[in-house]
């Protein structure tokens, strides 16, 4: 049996450790912030997903500029403990929890009412929400609604346009959607919107993270003119618990990896709070943004086919039941 030189193992040793620190500088060093210094009193703001991860660190932000925070989560517990949380943090005590679950459109409509008829104004919808599902079976709800999609895409469809008139009267103001660089692998297939045909979870995250980025150039463009901006955005690769659903044998050694290799929370909240809150982007509508910059380039080019976008909010304003408001 043949035994490896322990000059040769020291040396592939020295180059891996090289490489690991190099790729952790390489990482350091292109971590972007948000830098605004934007004061956000007398705006309200909601965070979708907003009791942990990136949502949570959106949230908290927001609040530290003084703005009133609404916290858009499904699960009261988690919830309250977040807004508490959040309180403390921003020593801001208007940090309150609004309870919805993004996959049932009931819920969503409930939602929207609550909100129409407590806050004034709406300044800010970060809809940051999302599931990736993964190891878990297709679910529908009692509504039709497959959940994957229901959470990522279709639910999020419904809040927004439920709550544009409230978002119309209190312009300037801004939708934030949050995507994912995986839109680039995404697909929009009429044929199995619920998916009816088949389900695999990752290819469904895909689609409906294109989804989401095709569902924001539309609104952009039915926005124009009206003082209301919605801009789309990857996080990065953000060490969050949403890989929660995967079998703990895969999930663990990706979680590992992701503690060093990926953001924290609340670096991945960056281009969030970005188009939430800077001056920069005032103007801008119906972006693709990476790292608080434009790039367009990194979004599906399926994504600007506005005649696909103009389909797809259509069969959504049908299945939602949005057409019937
Ligand atoms: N982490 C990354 O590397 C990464 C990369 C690209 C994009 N993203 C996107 O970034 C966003 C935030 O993800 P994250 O990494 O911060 O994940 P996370 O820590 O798992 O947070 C997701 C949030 O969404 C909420 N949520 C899920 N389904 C919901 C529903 N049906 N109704 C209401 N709220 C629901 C969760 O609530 P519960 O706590 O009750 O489950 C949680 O608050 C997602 O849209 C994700 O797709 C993340």
């Amino acid at each position: 049996m043949e035994f490896w030189d322990p000059g040769q193992v020291v040396g592939i040793l020295i180059v891996a450790v090289v490489v690991l620190i190099s790729a952790y500088i390489y990482f350091c060093w292109t971590l972007v912030r948000c830098d605004s210094k934007a004061d956000l009193t007398g705006k309200v703001a909601i965070v979708t997903g907003a009791n942990t991860g990136i949502g949570y660190h959106t949230a908290l932000d927001l609040a530290k500029r003084n703005a009133r925070v609404i916290l858009a989560c499904r699960n009261k517990e988690k919830a309250e403990q977040a807004r508490d949380e959040i309180i403390a943090a921003s020593q801001n005590k208007s940090v309150v929890v609004q309870i919805v679950d993004l996959c049932l459109m009931k819920s969503v409509r409930d939602f929207v009412g609550r909100i129409v008829a407590e806050e004034r104004r709406l300044d800010i919808l970060v809809n940051n929400a999302g599931v990736v599902s993964a190891g878990k079976p297709r679910e529908v709800t009692d509504e039709g609604f497959e959940t994957l999609f229901a959470a990522n895409y279709f639910g999020p469809f419904l809040l927004t346009n439920l709550l544009l008139d409230l978002m119309k009267k209190s312009t300037p103001s801004r939708i934030v959607n949050v995507s994912s660089v995986v839109n680039k692998f995404g697909t929009i297939d009429f044929n199995n919107l619920q998916a009816e045909k088949s389900f695999q979870y990752h290819a469904r995250y895909f689609d409906s993270k294109l989804a989401f980025v095709l569902f924001t150039r539309e609104l952009a463009k039915r926005l124009e003119g009206s003082g209301v901006t919605a801009n789309v955005l990857h996080p990065g690769s953000v060490y969050t618990d949403l890989l929660r659903h995967l079998n703990p044998l895969i999930r663990i050694p990706i979680l590992v990896f992701m503690r060093f290799f990926c953001r924290s929370p609340e670096e991945g909240a960056q281009t969030s709070i970005y188009l939430a809150v800077s001056e920069d982007v005032a103007e801008i509508s119906g972006k693709y943004f990476v790292d608080c910059d434009i790039q367009e380039k990194e979004a599906n080019p399926v994504s600007r086919n506005m005649e696909l976008a103009a389909k797809l909010w259509k069969v959504s304003a049908e299945l939602t039941g949005l057409e019937s408001n």
